[in-house]
């Protein structure tokens, strides 16, 4: 029976401890850290864990408790430290993403579970959704044909609120705007399909909340050896319509279900028809797919706990959440600076290090306001946040 901690017991915390207790003869949860009491209470009553013991730090925890895992969900400047001081003590670490928000963060946080041999793995949950699943396989398949193009929609809508919570609408303690903290999950998508960019443009904006410092919106293109994804990051679409959709040569398939082919006339316009066979056989290959076993935080927790449990790798792990990082580094990169980003980011580029997003990023607004807590969210938010494969 793998004992578990939770670090950080706000809004995310609650699907974290949804799959552990799913898992009850698996494991227990047997504390809580939190820096505000009363959250990780409510949390723990909620969840009806009446024996866990609720800890101000993690180093007290960690004295007091014999610990296999802990699930880090606090704000994303905090992720390093506590992750760092969780793996040096041995215990293994499932970490909220966004991973950290630098390089040298990831960095230091792979050599800590290199050095310890603890797991480190970065949520990444989005990966366990039936539609994410069939489309990978799909563009895996070869059906397609070779990509030629991506549209990555990260699109989100967020009321001016959003970033009057303490630690959110900084390059400080957010670490970043809605490139970081809620494309993250759409630009892991991408990089799991298609793999390292191998150059960066985009344009940093920030049109609709003068309450922080941070964007709300950027558009990137990722270049490849013979393709080019758009990603567009966004806190400002109204429905949020977020998105996929793969070009191939062959035919194209979106998040959404949607599979076209088109076949070249003679003079090279399109046969009006399409390719209705090809359809068919694309449509024909996913629903030959089984559908996953768990979605959501409920899939890449048993895939952990799998893990822990039989001395393998987990299916996400820190490489998966640095990859992310480095794209966004590089996003950042070359917006701020207005120019093309080359990949990999080499280990001298100041980007890479802590400090530099502080230094250079600009501020579009100054945080106006900050606020402890909110009420409590309606109980439908977190979980449509999760059906939609949301970010905060
Ligand atoms: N995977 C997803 O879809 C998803 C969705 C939402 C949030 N997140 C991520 O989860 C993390 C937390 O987000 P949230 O929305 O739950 O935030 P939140 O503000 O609702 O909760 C954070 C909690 O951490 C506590 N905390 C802060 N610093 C701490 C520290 N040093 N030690 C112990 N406790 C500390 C706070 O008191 C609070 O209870 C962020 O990294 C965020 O990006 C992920």
């Amino acid at each position: 029976m793998l004992k578990v901690a939770i670090i950080g017991s706000g809004s995310i915390s609650a699907l974290h401890l949804e799959a552990y207790t799913r898992f009850a003869e698996r494991c227990e949860v047997v504390a809580f850290v939190d820096i505000s009491a009363h959250h990780a209470e409510a949390r723990r009553d909620e969840f009806g864990l009446t024996e866990a013991r609720i800890y101000p730090t993690v180093e007290e925890m960690l004295a007091a408790e014999t610990i296999d895992l802990v699930s880090i969900c606090t704000p994303p400047s905090t992720h390093e430290a506590l992750s760092v001081t969780c793996l040096n003590a041995g215990v293994n670490v499932l970490c909220e993403k966004p991973m950290a928000p630098s390089l040298a963060a990831c960095d230091a946080i792979l050599r800590a579970e290199q050095a310890s041999g603890a797991i480190f793995a970065s949520v990444a949950q989005n990966r366990y959704r039936d539609d994410v699943a069939q489309l990978r396989a799909t563009v895996e398949s070869g059906l397609l044909g070779d990509v030629s193009r991506v549209v990555v929609d990260s699109s989100w809508w967020r009321g001016l609120p959003y970033y009057d919570l303490w630690w959110r609408g900084t390059w400080e303690k957010e670490g970043g705007g809605c490139t970081l903290n809620h494309a993250v999950h759409h630009i892991d998508l991408l990089l799991w399909m298609l793999g390292r960019p191998e150059a960066v443009t985009a344009v940093l904006a920030n049109v609709a909340h003068e309450n922080a410092e941070v964007e709300d919106l950027s558009v990137a293109v990722l270049q490849y050896q013979r393709a080019l994804a758009t990603v567009t990051s966004s806190v400002v679409d109204h429905g949020e319509p977020a998105g996929i959709t793969v070009q191939g040569r062959h035919a194209s398939a979106s998040l959404a279900g949607e599979v076209v082919a088109d076949l070249s006339l003679p003079n090279g316009f399109r046969v009006p028809e399409g390719d209705p066979e090809r359809v068919e056989q694309i449509r024909a290959f996913t629903a030959d797919l089984p559908p996953l076993k768990y979605t959501g935080h409920t899939g890449q927790i048993d895939d952990f706990l799998t893990a822990l449990e039989t001395g393998t790798r987990p299916a996400i792990d820190g490489h998966d959440g640095r990859l992310t990082i480095e794209v966004i580094t590089a996003i950042y990169e070359a917006g701020i600076e207005r120019r093309a980003v080359d990949l990999p980011l080499a280990a001298e580029n100041p980007f890479t290090q802590d400090g530099t997003l502080l230094e250079r990023a600009p501020r579009f607004y100054a945080k106006s306001a900050s606020v402890q807590d909110f009420a409590e969210a309606p109980a439908t938010q977190t979980a449509d946040a999760e059906k939609a494969g949301a970010a905060r």
